[in-house]
């Protein structure tokens, strides 16, 4: 059987000992490289490590402080955590169709989806190729709507030059222009970017409980 991938992970055992040996295996100065990397990934100055694509999700629609009701559109071809983490947020799921040229989103089944409880887009990012963002983030914009991308399978990927699916990445009109963040798998970096500074504030409270986003 041939593998859909395979991880090697040698190349990071001595990074994974130098955190066991350092005894802050939680939010320790590996996480704060990590965060630093990834925002330089992502072409944004500010990341936020946490523990799972999942809850990069969850984190990412919390902020947005959806009301019972609210409506979400995303994909039907995604993985369950792109769903489960808009109910979590307590918000109503609406499917948007994909579109045959890449199994993403389309933005056209996006536009009909579009209603008037809709307050966020939420597109997935597929097989490392991203949606068409090229549409949907003016289409969210046009509408005064949320952004929500989950790149959980995406992470480094590009659209039209210099758009990156930094991993699940929002936008979020009420909160910032451009505030990004991450799902990706256990074994590659999870984080939630953003590119000002004052929607970190959420995020990161949220990642660490009870601490305070340094400003910046
Ligand atoms: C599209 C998509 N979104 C979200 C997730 C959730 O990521 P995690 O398993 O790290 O919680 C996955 C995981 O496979 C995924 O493929």
């Amino acid at each position: 059987m041939i593998p859909i991938t395979v991880v090697d992970v040698r190349d990071s055992e001595p990074l994974v000992s130098e955190v066991l040996r350092s005894g802050a295996i939680a939010q320790g100065p590996m996480v704060a490289r990590l965060e630093a990397g990834f925002a330089d990934v992502a072409g944004v100055s500010h990341a936020v490590a946490v523990n799972s694509g999942t809850t990069a999700l969850v984190a990412s629609l919390q902020v947005l402080d959806l009301k019972p009701g609210d409506e979400v559109v995303t994909s039907p071809f995604t993985f369950v955590a792109t769903v489960n983490a808009i109910l979590e947020a307590g918000a109503t799921v609406r499917f948007a169709d994909i579109s045959a040229r890449d199994f993403c989103v389309d933005p056209d089944a996006v536009t009909a989806a579009i209603g008037p409880r809709t307050t966020t887009l939420m597109p997935v990012h597929l097989y490392g190729q991203m949606a068409d963002m090229g549409k949907l983030a003016p289409m969210a914009a046009e509408h005064g709507l949320s952004l929500v991308e989950d790149a959980a399978q995406a992470v480094g990927a590009t659209f039209a030059g210099p758009m990156h699916a930094g991993g699940t990445r929002s936008c979020c009109p009420r909160a910032c222009p451009a505030c990004r963040g991450c799902g990706c798998r256990p074994s590659s970096p999870t984080a939630r970017t953003c590119g000002t500074s004052t929607p970190c504030w959420s995020p990161r409270m949220l990642s660490s409980p009870g601490t305070n986003c340094p400003p910046g």
